[in-house]
């Protein structure tokens, strides 16, 4: 049987995504949004395209939640996104909102899915459908730190002239202007990169990262990032859908690690065929764990005004 993928919001985030995951073929995709015709029109046209990419991914699009059923994954990307100006946390009350709409929903047609969460502010909106959907916490993950990673290594790649299949990096913490980059956990072909930087210009970098979803807002003005989001939503199913137990930055239900109890914040975790396999408790200096520490204190002020 070919593995079924949801993606709830057809926008720019949701329709690239099934764009990034029919061109790697991981399963058949259904597409949902409150918007009629929307995401029958975009499935429509991405079925269209694949005799010509060679990829037997069926696409549909839907109003109907039944169309979903016994999806093995559900990616949740409902919601508003930011304008010049804003924050992710200025999306709170809304999409949470979108969020109590959508989790029941996709809960109780796909009861056993694993459920990648998008939406913004994404560490709380992951808490969220946590809570709402009564998932174990294996089976509810949040995407940030694989795009905030992925921003990091374009720049470090592009700074040193090499190619990017050579850098690896991993940013931490919440999805916000608290998290955490790792320039020591960062390397170029095995190297780390404090050896081939100076620290002036991993600073640079790093506040570069920070300012990564900022950057594309200001310069789209009606809406953010989707490419490279969508992109990275595609490596976290991948890495479910092929149980390959790859290592990358997600946001967990942390009970306990990095001493943090009862939050999503982002940190290493083994991705395989039951969700979040584990977490890497990596070894940080004072400073890095009281960064970490302050990301979690701002995701746990968001969390509180949801409640939950
Ligand atoms: N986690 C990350 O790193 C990251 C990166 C990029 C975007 N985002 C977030 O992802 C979300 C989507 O961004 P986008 O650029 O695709 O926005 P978009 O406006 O292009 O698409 C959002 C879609 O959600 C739909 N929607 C709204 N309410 C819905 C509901 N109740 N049920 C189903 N669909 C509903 C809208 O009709 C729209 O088509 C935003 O909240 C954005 O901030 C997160």
């Amino acid at each position: 049987m070919r593995k079924k993928i949801t993606i709830v919001g057809s926008g720019n985030v949701g329709a690239t995504a099934a764009h990034w995951m029919a061109s790697k073929e991981l399963g058949d995709i259904v597409l949902i949004d409150i918007i009629d015709g929307v995401p029958q029109g975009k499935g429509l046209d991405l079925l269209e395209a694949m005799p010509i990419e060679k990829r037997d991914s069926f696409v549909l699009g839907t109003q109907d939640y039944k169309d979903t059923a016994n999806s093995d994954i559900v990616v949740i990307t409902a919601g508003i996104p930011r304008k010049p100006g804003m924050s992710r946390d200025d999306l709170l009350n809304t999409n949470y909102k979108i969020m109590q709409d959508v989790v029941g929903k996709v809960v109780t047609n796909s009861p056993n899915c694993i459920l990648i969460v998008v939406s913004n502010p994404l560490d709380a909106m992951a808490q969220a459908a946590y809570k709402i959907s009564g998932f174990s916490r294996n089976r509810v993950i949040g995407m940030a730190g694989v795009l905030d990673s992925a921003r990091f290594r374009a720049f470090i790649a592009m700074e040193l002239g090499v190619s990017v299949e050579n850098v690896t990096a991993f940013v931490l913490g919440g999805h916000g202007d608290t998290m955490v980059p790792l320039p020591r956990y960062s390397t170029v072909a095995g190297v780390p990169i404090t050896e081939l930087m100076e620290k002036s210009t991993i600073e640079r970098l790093v506040q570069r990262t920070r300012d990564g979803g900022a950057e594309i807002v200001k310069y789209l003005k009606t809406g953010s990032a989707f490419y490279a989001p969508s992109a990275a939503v595609t490596e976290m199913a991948e890495a479910i859908l092929k149980d390959k137990k790859k290592i990358l930055p997600c946001a967990a239900y942390l009970e306990g690690e990095y001493g943090i109890h009862g939050l999503f914040v982002g940190v290493p975790c083994k991705l395989g065929s039951r969700g979040i396999e584990d977490v890497w408790e990596i070894r940080l200096t004072d400073e890095e764990m009281a960064a970490l520490k302050k990301s979690a204190d701002s995701v746990k002020e968001l969390v509180a005004v949801v409640g939950v």
